[in-house]
Protein backbone atom coordinates (compact mmCIF):
# COMPACT_ATOMS: atom_id res chain seq x y z
CA UNK A 1 0.00 0.00 0.00
CA UNK A 2 1.57 3.42 -0.94
CA UNK A 3 2.30 5.78 2.22
CA UNK A 4 -0.86 8.40 1.20
CA UNK A 5 -3.27 5.95 1.25
CA UNK A 6 -1.81 4.11 4.43
CA UNK A 7 -2.29 7.77 5.83
CA UNK A 8 -5.58 7.52 5.00
CA UNK A 9 -6.41 4.45 6.81
CA UNK A 10 -3.96 4.94 9.45
CA UNK A 11 -6.03 5.17 12.97
CA UNK A 12 -5.65 5.08 16.89
CA UNK A 13 -5.42 1.32 17.50
CA UNK A 14 -4.77 0.43 21.47
CA UNK A 15 -5.85 -3.20 21.27
CA UNK A 16 -3.46 -5.76 19.41
CA UNK A 17 -3.45 -9.38 19.00
CA UNK A 18 -0.94 -11.70 20.32
CA UNK A 19 0.54 -12.00 17.31
CA UNK A 20 4.33 -11.08 17.24
CA UNK A 21 5.65 -9.20 14.52
CA UNK A 22 7.48 -11.40 11.53
CA UNK A 23 10.87 -11.15 11.13
CA UNK A 24 10.66 -9.53 7.78
CA UNK A 25 8.44 -6.81 8.84
CA UNK A 26 11.04 -6.28 12.04
CA UNK A 27 14.03 -5.78 9.43
CA UNK A 28 11.69 -3.33 7.21
CA UNK A 29 10.67 -1.42 10.50
CA UNK A 30 14.32 -1.14 11.83
CA UNK A 31 15.71 -0.17 8.31
CA UNK A 32 12.87 2.71 8.46
CA UNK A 33 14.17 3.37 11.86
CA UNK A 34 17.69 3.74 10.59
CA UNK A 35 16.63 6.08 7.32
CA UNK A 36 15.12 8.54 9.86
CA UNK A 37 17.88 8.34 12.87
CA UNK A 38 20.13 9.39 9.87
CA UNK A 39 18.10 11.86 8.68
CA UNK A 40 17.04 13.89 11.49
CA UNK A 41 20.10 13.26 14.15
CA UNK A 42 17.83 10.92 16.51
CA UNK A 43 17.91 7.93 18.42
CA UNK A 44 15.11 6.26 17.89
CA UNK A 45 14.67 2.56 18.77
CA UNK A 46 12.22 -0.70 17.95
CA UNK A 47 11.70 -2.33 21.10
CA UNK A 48 10.05 -5.55 20.49
CA UNK A 49 8.29 -8.86 22.83
CA UNK A 50 8.09 -6.44 26.26
CA UNK A 51 5.21 -5.85 27.61
CA UNK A 52 6.26 -2.76 29.69
CA UNK A 53 5.45 0.67 27.49
CA UNK A 54 2.46 1.77 29.15
CA UNK A 55 1.80 3.37 32.41
CA UNK A 56 -0.42 1.30 34.65
CA UNK A 57 -3.58 3.12 34.49
CA UNK A 58 -3.72 2.96 30.73
CA UNK A 59 -2.07 -0.92 30.15
CA UNK A 60 -5.32 -2.14 32.36
CA UNK A 61 -8.46 -0.25 30.79
CA UNK A 62 -7.60 1.07 27.08
CA UNK A 63 -5.06 -1.53 25.84
CA UNK A 64 -4.38 -4.88 25.00
CA UNK A 65 -1.10 -6.81 24.02
CA UNK A 66 1.14 -3.76 23.44
CA UNK A 67 4.08 -5.79 22.65
CA UNK A 68 5.83 -3.95 20.78
CA UNK A 69 6.72 -0.21 20.88
CA UNK A 70 8.83 2.97 19.11
CA UNK A 71 10.66 4.74 21.73
CA UNK A 72 10.81 8.28 20.31
CA UNK A 73 13.51 9.63 21.42
CA UNK A 74 16.45 12.22 20.26
CA UNK A 75 18.45 15.33 22.07
CA UNK A 76 17.20 17.73 24.20
CA UNK A 77 14.63 20.17 21.82
CA UNK A 78 14.22 17.37 19.43
CA UNK A 79 10.58 17.07 19.46
CA UNK A 80 9.36 18.45 16.37
CA UNK A 81 11.65 16.05 14.32
CA UNK A 82 10.88 13.22 16.81
CA UNK A 83 7.18 14.12 15.82
CA UNK A 84 8.39 14.13 12.44
CA UNK A 85 9.66 10.88 11.82
CA UNK A 86 7.30 9.52 14.20
CA UNK A 87 4.72 10.13 11.49
CA UNK A 88 7.20 8.53 9.43
CA UNK A 89 6.89 5.79 11.12
CA UNK A 90 3.74 4.99 11.49
CA UNK A 91 1.82 5.79 8.38
CA UNK A 92 5.14 3.35 7.09
CA UNK A 93 4.06 0.69 9.37
CA UNK A 94 0.44 1.37 8.34
CA UNK A 95 1.64 0.69 4.57
CA UNK A 96 3.00 -3.24 5.41
CA UNK A 97 0.08 -4.07 7.31
CA UNK A 98 0.71 -3.16 10.92
CA UNK A 99 -0.68 -0.41 13.33
CA UNK A 100 0.15 1.94 15.71
CA UNK A 101 -0.86 4.12 19.07
CA UNK A 102 1.28 7.14 19.92
CA UNK A 103 1.23 7.94 23.61
CA UNK A 104 3.00 10.78 24.54
CA UNK A 105 1.37 11.07 28.05
CA UNK A 106 0.64 8.06 29.50
CA UNK A 107 3.48 5.77 29.04
CA UNK A 108 6.32 4.21 31.16
CA UNK A 109 8.65 6.85 31.28
CA UNK A 110 11.26 5.51 33.32
CA UNK A 111 11.76 2.35 31.43
CA UNK A 112 11.35 4.79 28.04
CA UNK A 113 14.11 6.33 29.73
CA UNK A 114 16.32 3.12 29.87
CA UNK A 115 15.89 2.27 26.82
CA UNK A 116 16.95 5.44 25.03
CA UNK A 117 19.90 5.42 26.51
CA UNK A 118 21.47 8.87 27.34
CA UNK A 119 18.73 10.44 24.67
CA UNK A 120 15.59 12.28 25.70
CA UNK A 121 12.55 10.56 24.98
CA UNK A 122 9.18 12.40 24.06
CA UNK A 123 7.14 9.22 24.03
CA UNK A 124 6.44 5.96 22.37
CA UNK A 125 4.64 4.62 19.15
CA UNK A 126 2.70 0.91 19.94
CA UNK A 127 2.92 -0.90 17.03
CA UNK A 128 2.00 -4.44 16.00
CA UNK A 129 -1.16 -6.29 14.47
CA UNK A 130 -4.54 -4.28 15.51
CA UNK A 131 -7.53 -6.05 16.83
CA UNK A 132 -9.54 -4.03 14.92
CA UNK A 133 -8.39 -1.07 12.40
CA UNK A 134 -9.38 1.47 14.65
CA UNK A 135 -11.61 4.21 13.26
CA UNK A 136 -11.52 7.98 11.96
CA UNK A 137 -10.85 10.58 14.11
CA UNK A 138 -13.73 13.66 14.71
CA UNK A 139 -12.08 16.00 12.82
CA UNK A 140 -12.32 20.19 12.53
CA UNK A 141 -13.05 21.33 8.66
CA UNK A 142 -10.21 23.18 6.40
CA UNK A 143 -11.80 26.17 7.08
CA UNK A 144 -11.06 26.21 10.42
CA UNK A 145 -7.65 25.63 10.42
CA UNK A 146 -6.21 26.97 7.30
CA UNK A 147 -6.43 30.12 5.41
CA UNK A 148 -4.63 30.96 2.07
CA UNK A 149 -4.24 34.34 0.50
CA UNK A 150 -6.13 34.15 -2.75
CA UNK A 151 -7.47 31.15 -4.33
CA UNK A 152 -6.18 28.75 -2.42
CA UNK A 153 -3.72 26.07 -5.03
CA UNK A 154 -4.44 22.46 -4.90
CA UNK A 155 -1.45 21.16 -3.40
CA UNK A 156 -2.12 23.42 -0.32
CA UNK A 157 -5.92 21.91 -0.34
CA UNK A 158 -4.61 18.65 -0.48
CA UNK A 159 -1.65 19.41 2.18
CA UNK A 160 -4.53 20.67 4.84
CA UNK A 161 -6.92 17.57 4.14
CA UNK A 162 -3.92 15.42 5.01
CA UNK A 163 -2.83 17.40 8.19
CA UNK A 164 -6.40 17.06 9.22
CA UNK A 165 -5.86 13.38 8.89
CA UNK A 166 -2.61 13.56 11.46
CA UNK A 167 -3.06 12.36 15.07
CA UNK A 168 -2.61 15.19 17.56
CA UNK A 169 -2.43 14.92 21.50
CA UNK A 170 -6.07 14.75 23.06
CA UNK A 171 -6.83 14.71 19.28
CA UNK A 172 -6.90 18.42 19.71
CA UNK A 173 -6.18 19.66 16.43
CA UNK A 174 -5.10 22.56 18.14
CA UNK A 175 -3.55 24.19 14.69
CA UNK A 176 -3.86 26.29 11.95
CA UNK A 177 -1.76 26.82 8.57
CA UNK A 178 -1.41 30.15 6.30
CA UNK A 179 -0.27 30.02 2.89
CA UNK A 180 0.75 32.88 0.93
CA UNK A 181 2.25 32.19 -2.69
CA UNK A 182 4.52 29.31 -1.92
CA UNK A 183 4.93 30.12 1.70
CA UNK A 184 3.37 28.03 4.08
CA UNK A 185 3.21 29.06 7.91
CA UNK A 186 2.02 26.31 10.74
CA UNK A 187 1.01 27.49 14.40
CA UNK A 188 0.07 24.98 16.76
CA UNK A 189 -0.65 25.36 20.76
CA UNK A 190 -1.27 22.13 22.57
CA UNK A 191 0.40 22.74 25.42
CA UNK A 192 3.32 20.29 25.92
CA UNK A 193 3.01 18.67 22.80
CA UNK A 194 3.17 20.88 20.33
CA UNK A 195 5.96 20.82 18.92
CA UNK A 196 5.23 16.90 18.63
CA UNK A 197 1.83 17.84 17.12
CA UNK A 198 3.90 20.26 14.48
CA UNK A 199 5.96 18.13 13.24
CA UNK A 200 3.25 15.25 12.97
CA UNK A 201 1.07 17.82 11.25
CA UNK A 202 4.00 19.06 8.78
CA UNK A 203 5.32 15.59 7.55
CA UNK A 204 1.20 15.02 6.95
CA UNK A 205 1.19 18.09 4.89
CA UNK A 206 3.84 17.51 3.14
CA UNK A 207 2.66 14.19 2.06
CA UNK A 208 -0.61 15.46 1.00
CA UNK A 209 0.89 17.92 -0.92
CA UNK A 210 2.56 15.76 -3.19
CA UNK A 211 5.44 16.67 -4.00
CA UNK A 212 4.78 20.16 -4.62
CA UNK A 213 7.74 22.95 -4.17
CA UNK A 214 6.93 25.25 -1.32
CA UNK A 215 8.76 26.57 2.03
CA UNK A 216 7.53 26.26 5.65
CA UNK A 217 8.16 29.74 6.96
C1 LIG B 1 1.70 13.77 20.78
C2 LIG B 1 0.61 12.77 21.07
C3 LIG B 1 0.43 12.28 22.37
C4 LIG B 1 -0.57 11.33 22.65
N1 LIG B 1 -0.69 10.84 23.92
C5 LIG B 1 -1.63 9.90 24.19
C6 LIG B 1 -1.74 9.35 25.50
O1 LIG B 1 -0.97 9.69 26.42
N2 LIG B 1 -2.71 8.43 25.72
C7 LIG B 1 -3.56 8.02 24.73
O2 LIG B 1 -4.42 7.17 24.98
N3 LIG B 1 -3.45 8.52 23.46
C8 LIG B 1 -2.53 9.44 23.18
N4 LIG B 1 -2.40 9.93 21.90
C9 LIG B 1 -3.29 9.42 20.83
C10 LIG B 1 -4.34 10.44 20.42
O3 LIG B 1 -5.34 10.53 21.40
C11 LIG B 1 -4.92 10.07 19.05
O4 LIG B 1 -3.89 10.05 18.11
C12 LIG B 1 -5.99 11.07 18.66
O5 LIG B 1 -7.16 10.81 19.39
C13 LIG B 1 -6.32 11.07 17.17
O6 LIG B 1 -6.75 9.83 16.74
P1 LIG B 1 -6.06 9.08 15.52
O7 LIG B 1 -4.69 8.65 15.96
O8 LIG B 1 -6.97 7.89 15.25
O9 LIG B 1 -5.99 10.00 14.35
C14 LIG B 1 -1.42 10.87 21.60
C15 LIG B 1 -1.23 11.36 20.30
C16 LIG B 1 -0.23 12.28 20.03
C17 LIG B 1 -0.03 12.75 18.63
Amino acid sequence: MDMIQAMKERHMVRKYTEEKIPKDLVDKLNARIKMNNDKHGLSIKLVLNDGDALSDEVNLVLSKNVNNFFVMAGRPGDDEKCGYAGADLMIYAQSIGLNTWWVGGQYNHKRAQKEAEGAVPVGIIAVGFGETQGRPHDSKSASEVSSYEGTAPKWFEDGIEAALLAPTAKAAQAFTIEGQGTRVHINCDNGVFSAVDTGIIRYHFELGANGASFEWI
